[in-house]
């Protein structure tokens, strides 16, 4: 297969195992690319990218914006904090606007679940969802994945545990559709009140003790408590959350054998996972951030050939 079978990355969910496949096997050639001398190739020559933030954002943002220029594509940023949007425009409008100056493609966070969707239904140019609420962030799944593939070889039938604040994390969401289709066991664990209702119906194993999760798992995710999606309090205090599910030296060491650890950043050092934890050498962290360049130039490389 040389073609994915969507016209926009809006969600793992609607993508094929093939389609992560073709991903994966275009972002190895990419990621040689990047590691020349001449990091550039001619790909998107003549494409203009829009990347639309309406959410803060520091590796994502930059992430796809070197993947643009890798590309050779022309680039347009756009931050909600400084546009007009603050004097009311819809989205609708925002967007129209910027597509008249001949768009092809719009990468958009926004705080609002669906917003990627509702935006490939009112316009021409391809979306990438960059990450949208607390539903998904497609490519974050899938540099995951691909740095997860990369250290051990394959996914199938490894177990992966997805730590944290499950309820609020569109990473979570994105990570177990992706780790699913690719045929990886997959956990969740967390406190009872940051897992979601749905939970059972996803096919995942649940756990709400730390320390049994990282005895089952060949590969701990943690996540970020995001506080700026919580209006209510989940948990009695930071320091119990802490005590229950850090993740330090100690409790690493304790088990009988090496797992891998990532987090899709921002880490919070010495809440979710220590310093000594995140600069460990079973740490992938850096991994990752650098394998998020190769894997969204090869997402804008095949939806781009997708529309020709
Ligand atoms: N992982 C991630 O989405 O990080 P940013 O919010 O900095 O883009």
């Amino acid at each position: 297969m040389s073609a994915l079978s969507v016209r926009h990355l809006l969600g793992i969910k609607e993508i094929q195992a093939s389609d992560i496949d073709l991903i994966f096997s275009t972002a190895n050639t990419f990621k040689e690319v990047i590691n020349r001398p001449i990091k550039k190739t001619p790909s998107l020559r003549d494409t203009t990218i829009a990347n639309l933030f309406f959410e803060n954002s520091t590796r994502t943002k930059l992430s796809f914006e070197l993947a643009e220029k890798r590309l050779s594509a022309d680039v347009i940023n756009f931050a909600a904090s400084s546009s007009s949007v603050s004097k009311g425009e819809t989205l609708t409008d925002t967007v129209n606007n910027i597509l008249a100056m001949k768009v092809d493609m719009v990468v958009m966070r926004h705080p609002y679940a669906g917003a990627a969707k509702f935006l490939s239904r009112q316009v021409k140019a391809t979306i990438i969802n960059a990450g949208d609420g607390a539903h998904e962030h497609p490519t974050q799944a899938l540099l995951d994945a691909f740095s997860i593939h990369e250290k051990l070889g394959s996914i199938k039938g490894c177990n992966i545990a997805i730590i944290g604040d499950i309820l609020h994390s569109r990473v979570a969401l994105s990570n177990i559709f992706c780790l699913q289709k690719l045929g990886a066991n997959v956990m969740v664990c967390g406190p009872p009140t940051l897992l979601p209702k749905y939970i059972n119906e996803l096919g995942v194993r649940v756990e709400t003790n730390l320390k049994k999760a990282l005895e089952w798992c060949d590969v701990a995710n943690m996540l970020r408590i995001q506080l700026e999606r919580q209006d209510i309090k989940y948990f009695p205090s930071l320091r119990e959350y802490i005590m229950l599910y850090g993740l330090n030296m100690p409790m690493l060491e304790s088990l009988k054998k090496e797992i891998l650890i990532m987090h899709p950043g921002p880490i919070n050092r010495g809440v979710e996972i220590t310093s000594e934890v995140a600069d460990s050498h079973q740490s992938i962290i850096l991994n990752q951030v650098e394998n998020g360049v190769a894997v969204r130039m090869a997402v804008m490389y095949l939806l781009a050939g997708a529309k020709q």
